[in-house]
């Protein structure tokens, strides 16, 4: 068997044994450059990532930046109206040849020498390659990527022989139907969009994500004082590529200004999570909806890119309170990940012990991690062969 630089034949097969018996991911998992780039090769760069709202992409000519693991992405709704997404890497040398969302462009017009590109990716102009004999023009479109859309977001895959969102996700149809998620694009708009770098690895940031053991502890007066997220109490379905869960309400005794009633959420890996709500205050009445895509940086940087919708006619005041609350969790979450971070790099310990009664969710999501690294491993070893 072909030795790998990330883990180690035996290594990977002593994985699935420790991860039955509720053992976590080896921290050195959560710190190695190595494992950073196997990060990206088996999993962010052949899966689905949130991009952006559906509501960006509309028209013709409209144009988004954004990030796929460590690929930049351009998106654009081209002249005929048909959806593309391509690597932002000028064919030339490799600069961004869409800095920033734009609308109403006709090309793609690199700022470095000012090569441009239709919307269909091809090669439009490149000054003074008409002096060149042998220029290969038509060799030089942008790189494409799978795009889709799934309700009122955009999701691209840099696999471009990636099949449909739902494909990927068996099952995501029918959570939404039966949770009562609402997807229709008229029904959000984008409200807010913040970006938090956060120094931990990504896998710590998803682990703190999914699981609501730590929601008393650290989020008393934030998260824990509106939601509960409990999964003891929790309707949670694993299925092959996400979670999807609906979560019981406060009692209605809480004393708590927000209370949300029907909360739920599908969480995608690697690369989104969807949670949506009904009911707000004792009003009970507007839909409040987030949508995350979590990016590593690096080994051991992190950003998040969280988009909050509000339901069309909703009252701005009470979504205002509910962004704020949703702020201080993440901050809260980002304080408790960064001192674990500091805690793991020193090496001092191995493992982690999971909860599987309270961390299903955290088991799950490692049980995907090591899945995409055996995969591409045995791919690996089979092309070495
Ligand atoms: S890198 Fe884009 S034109 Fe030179
Ligand atoms: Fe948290």
């Amino acid at each position: 068997m072909t030795h790998h630089s990330a883990i180690s034949a035996p290594e990977l097969a002593g994985l699935q044994v420790d991860l039955d018996n509720h053992w976590g991911l080896p921290v050195r998992f959560y710190t190695d450059p190595a494992v950073h780039k196997l990060d990206m090769d088996a999993i962010f760069h052949r899966r689905w990532v949130y991009l952006c709202p559906a509501e960006r992409l509309t028209e013709p000519g409209s144009v988004v930046v954004g990030h796929a693991g460590e690929v930049p992405v351009v998106a654009v709704r081209d002249d005929g109206g048909t959806l593309r997404a391509f690597a932002n890497i000028c064919r030339h040398r490799g600069y961004q040849v869409a800095t920033q969302d734009t609308q109403n462009c006709k090309r793609l017009v690199c700022r470095y020498h000012a090569w441009s590109y239709w919307l269909d990716g091809s090669l439009a102009n490149a000054p003074g390659s008409n002096m060149e004999e042998d220029f290969p023009k038509e060799d030089l479109s942008l790189r494409p990527l799978a795009i889709d859309t799934f309700g009122p977001a955009v999701f691209v895959n840099v696999d471009a022989a990636a099949g449909s969102f739902v494909d990927a996700f068996p099952g995501i149809v029918e959570d939404v139907v039966r949770m009562g998620v609402i997807m229709d694009p008229a029904k959000y708009t984008l409200v807010k969009e913040t970006e938090q770098d956060v120094a931990c690895n990504w896998k710590l940031w998803y682990d703190n994500f999914v699981e609501c053991y730590h929601c008393d502890f650290i989020h008393r007066g934030s998260f824990a004082a509106a939601y509960d997220a409990d999964i003891r109490t929790a309707d949670t379905r694993f299925r092959a590529q996400h979670t999807a869960s609906r979560y019981e309400p406060k009692p209605s005794e809480t004393s708590v200004a927000l209370r949300p009633e029907n909360y739920r959420s599908i969480i995608g890996f690697p690369g989104f999570m969807i949670l949506q709500q009904d009911g707000f205050m004792i009003l009970q009445q507007d839909g409040f909806m987030i949508m995350s895509q979590m990016r590593p940086l690096g080994p051991e940087r992190a950003r998040q890119m969280v988009h909050y919708f509000a339901e069309t006619g909703s009252d701005k005041a009470e979504i205002g309170q509910w962004i704020a609350l949703w702020e201080q969790t993440f901050a809260e979450d980002e304080e408790a990940t960064e001192v674990q971070q500091a805690g793991l790099r020193s090496g001092a310990v191995a493992r982690n012990r999971l909860l599987p009664a309270r961390e299903e969710t955290v088991l799950f999501h490692n049980r995907k991690v090591y899945e995409a690294y055996a995969q591409h491993l045995t791919a690996l070893d089979l092309a070495a062969e």
